[in-house]
């Protein structure tokens, strides 16, 4: 849990002002409209509001898949806002896991190749991709598992592999747009447990999206979105404010 004596660090995600204006036909989709945030290193951020209130849309700016109309988005103090793809998409390999509803693992390839694959794409690469693709293996709980392909797995386990996966780099932020979504509670939670104990142990950055109330109040702070906007936060109980997330 992140010590409020701990020496406050810049913020690992900064977004100011960002606001995504999407064409549909021949109207304009206003998907967010002006969101500040910032998150700290280590910290793990639950996203929560209903459908369609721009959770997505905001995780893939933050994760450059996608760019605001407006505003300013820096991951680990580079301003990512108007980078050119190919920078983008560096920052994206280097800063980057994402972990989605559906696991997306490769049908024919075994949890260890699903894992190695990324590790054997990198440019500069860290480590031994199978040595690295089993330590995470086992770090998640799927020491007895290398062998199995996908279909073999519950869907708890494909999950488990595929935050495996986007760790395989080394990120030091793992994005995950409703990783628990498809799941039944039992598998949702070990799933978490998984990212708690990542970020405990890496020191990785976790920004959550969910619908489940009971995964987000186990996360340190919770932002809620509604309508495209950051809902400033209910009383002084469970969420704090540090990073400021009042309206201008
Ligand atoms: N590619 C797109 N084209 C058109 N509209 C989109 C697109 N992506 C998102 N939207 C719209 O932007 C808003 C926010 O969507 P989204 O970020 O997916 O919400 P959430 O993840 O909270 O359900 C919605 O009104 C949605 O319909
Ligand atoms: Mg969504």
């Amino acid at each position: 849990m992140s010590s409020k004596l701990e020496i406050e660090k810049p913020p690992v995600i900064h977004a100011s002002k960002v606001t995504r204006e999407l064409k549909v036909g021949s109207h304009i989709v206003r998907a967010l409209r002006g969101v500040n945030l910032d998150i700290y290193p280590n910290e793990m951020v639950g996203i929560i509001g209903p459908s369609g209130s721009g959770k997505s849309t905001l995780l893939g700016i933050i994760g450059g898949l996608d760019s605001p109309t407006e505003g300013t988005i820096a991951i680990d103090g580079v301003d990512i806002t108007r980078m050119k793809e190919g920078q983008l998409t560096d920052i994206r390999n280097r800063k980057i896991g994402f972990v989605f509803q559906f696991f997306n693992l490769i049908p024919t390839l075994t949890a260890l190749e699903n894992v190695a694959l990324p590790i054997e794409f990198a440019q500069q690469r860290r480590r031994k991709p199978f040595e690295r693709a089993k330590e995470l293996l086992d770090q998640l709980g799927l020491g007895g598992r290398f062998h199995h392909r996908p279909n073999e797995l519950s869907g708890g386990q494909q999950q488990r592999v595929a935050i495996a996966r986007a760790l395989a780099n080394d990120p030091p932020i793992l994005l995950a747009d409703e990783p628990t979504g498809n799941l039944d509670s039992r598998s949702g939670e070990n799933v978490l447990e998984a990212l708690s104990a990542i970020r405990d142990e890496q020191g990785t950055t976790v920004v959550l999206v969910t619908h489940d109330q009971s995964l987000a109040e186990r996360m340190d702070r919770v932002l809620t979105l509604v309508d495209g906007r950051i809902e400033p936060a209910k009383g002084s109980g469970g969420a704090t404010t540090k990073d400021g997330q009042m309206r201008d």
